[in-house]
């Protein structure tokens, strides 16, 4: 892998976003900690369902972004890990073992059954983002904190793997390249989004994050401390924007600035006695001023985010993972929204609640940028970046957790679940 810190030792993240790019600088601190020094953000040109559209626009926004960041610090950066621009996740399941031959598993077992469980991807899998050991075991013992040196006859694996198609990754690439950054590791958005909105004891019960950015939805779903499904529909908040376009003959720019002002995913009767003005212009070329009922946008908003939430939960039932969710945490800049929890709650039937980054609560007034849903991507980079490809010893210890019910549902889906 390419080297992860900057020649001055600082860590870059990179989020490029349907609406928004962020990049962050950080310094490294403690054994998996950092602190945020930089942040710069950007409107994104370029991008259309979190895919690079354009390439042109799409380097001047990343360049934009990364000197916006490193003007605030004086420093210079040339590697990022950055959220993959992409707009479709594939999470596959693959259970591997190796002989133990009553024998103590060694470090070369490890690493024979890895390589096994890998080569088992098929090889039009498209680009892997993310190989995740979600269960060791030893012969029948699923619990197993770490198997090395422990004795048995088989030792096992269920690896979680998260790809995508190759093209948009190749686009991607081809804009980092023009921008002259080096990208050491491309993480998939759900999983950056979790790992810094979702609470420990959340990891570990059987969350859902949802990211509703404006170009696509990421959904994550965690369970033990791991990642075990990954996936993205290709509806975000814009879809709402376009829908009031579409209805009222609004321009984007007034239906956005409508949608965040009045918009909510739950009617009111209020809602009936508020009018919402805005200007279009008429057969004549002039600018008129037309008025519209509040529950009229209240009404396309509420059905279009009826819908999202219903496709969230198809996923997760025809998946198999409805059942071990415990709750729902909403974040990217859609979480926003008025009364989305409630609307979320009904549909989805499981206690919801919006996740801001929460992994650094002291840094908050230093980095603003922490505390809003829409940099939850960006923050949750921060800390894969620090946890995850710095500190290999929590990198080991989130590999090899486990626990005996999620472990019967990895066996059945893997038996059941193409
Ligand atoms: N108060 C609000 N109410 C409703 N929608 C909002 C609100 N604030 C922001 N949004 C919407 O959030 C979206 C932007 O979210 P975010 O910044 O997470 O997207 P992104 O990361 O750029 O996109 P993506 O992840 O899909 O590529 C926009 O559609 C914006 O209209
Ligand atoms: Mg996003």
């Amino acid at each position: 892998m390419p080297r992860v810190l900057n020649k001055n030792g600082l860590i870059a993240v990179l989020d490029i976003g349907t609406s928004k790019t962020v990049c962050l600088i950080a310094r490294p601190s403690g054994d998996d900690g950092f602190e945020p020094v930089a942040a710069g953000t950007v409107q994104s040109l370029g991008v259309d369902k979190s895919e690079i559209a354009d390439l042109k626009d799409a380097v001047s926004t990343v360049m934009h972004a990364v000197a916006a960041a490193e003007s605030e610090t004086g420093e210079r950066i040339d590697t990022v890990v950055a959220s993959a621009s992409v707009g479709t996740l594939t999470s596959s399941l693959i259970n591997e073992s190796v002989d133990l031959g009553g024998q103590e598993t060694t470090e070369a077992d490890m690493s024979l059954l890895i390589e096994k469980a890998q080569s088992k991807i098929p090889d039009n899998a498209g680009e892997i983002l993310h190989c995740v050991p979600i269960d060791y075991a030893v012969d029948a013992r699923h619990e197993i904190k770490n198997p090395l040196g422990l004795t048995g006859d088989k030792l096992s694996v269920v690896m979680h793997t998260i790809a995508t198609p190759v093209y948009p990754v190749r686009d991607m690439n081809a804009v980092l390249d023009q921008c002259r950054l080096l990208c050491s590791k491309k993480v998939a958005s759900p999983y950056a989004a979790g790992l810094c909105c979702l609470k420990p004891e959340e990891k570990n019960q059987g969350s859902v994050i949802v990211d509703l950015g404006a170009g696509t939805t990421g959904i994550g779903f965690f369970y033990n401390g791991q990642i075990v499904f990954c996936d993205k529909i290709p509806i975000g908040a814009n879809r709402l924007t376009k829908d009031m376009v579409k209805q009222f003959e609004m321009s984007f720019a007034d239906a956005e600035r409508i949608k965040t002002l009045y918009g909510s995913a739950l009617p009111s009767s209020t809602y009936e006695k508020t009018d919402i003005s805005y200007p279009i212009i008429g057969d004549d070329s002039r600018i008129n001023n037309v008025a519209v009922p509040q529950s009229e946008i209240v009404r396309i908003i509420e059905k279009r985010i009826e819908e999202l939430f219903i496709n969230i939960r198809t996923v997760l039932e025809s998946r198999g993972f409805y059942d071990y969710c415990t709750n729902v945490v909403l974040t990217g800049g859609g979480s926003k929204l008025h009364g989305i929890c409630e609307k979320a709650e009904s549909v989805l039937e499981r206690k919801v609640r919006i996740g801001s980054p929460v992994c650094w609560p002291e840094r908050q007034n230093i980095l603003k940028e922490a505390q809003y849903p829409f940099c939850a991507t960006a923050i949750g980079l921060l800390d894969y970046t620090a946890r995850r490809l710095l500190n290999s010893s929590y990198a080991r210890e989130a590999t090899i957790r486990s626990n005996n019910k999620i472990i019967r549902f990895f066996h059945w889906f893997l038996d059941n679940v193409k």
